[in-house]
């Protein structure tokens, strides 16, 4: 069976939305699609997730569970596709 993220084909140029993305699995996970190539958006309700932030990498600070965050994470991954400054290929 495949590992997660085994190769870095699989991800470069690709955007991951990571929720719990401050500490733990999700900021683990996080990292380590990063690192493999991919924009990710780092989604937390703890506002120490935009200690994240770098090139190809935005922070979300919001609940998961109040409505209307979903759509503010499908922006935020828009973003990461279209933004200049982030140009992760
Ligand atoms: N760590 C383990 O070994 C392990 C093993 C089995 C299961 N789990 C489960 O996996 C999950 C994650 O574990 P972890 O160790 O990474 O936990 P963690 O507490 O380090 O990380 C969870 C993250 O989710 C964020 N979060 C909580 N509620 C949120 C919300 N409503 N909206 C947005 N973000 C929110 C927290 O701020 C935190 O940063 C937990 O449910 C845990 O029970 C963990």
């Amino acid at each position: 069976m495949a590992s997660i993220a085994s190769s870095v084909d699989e991800v470069k140029g690709k955007v991951a939305l990571l929720t719990g993305a401050a500490s733990g699995i999700g900021r683990a996970v996080a990292e380590l699609l990063y690192a493999r190539g991919a924009k990710v958006v780092a989604e937390d309700i703890d506002p120490a997730v935009k200690e994240l932030e770098r090139d190809g990498l935005i922070s979300l600070t919001a609940d998961v569970t109040v409505d209307g965050s979903a759509e503010k994470a499908g922006s935020a991954c828009r973003r990461q596709v279209w933004h200049p400054r982030h140009p992760r290929e």
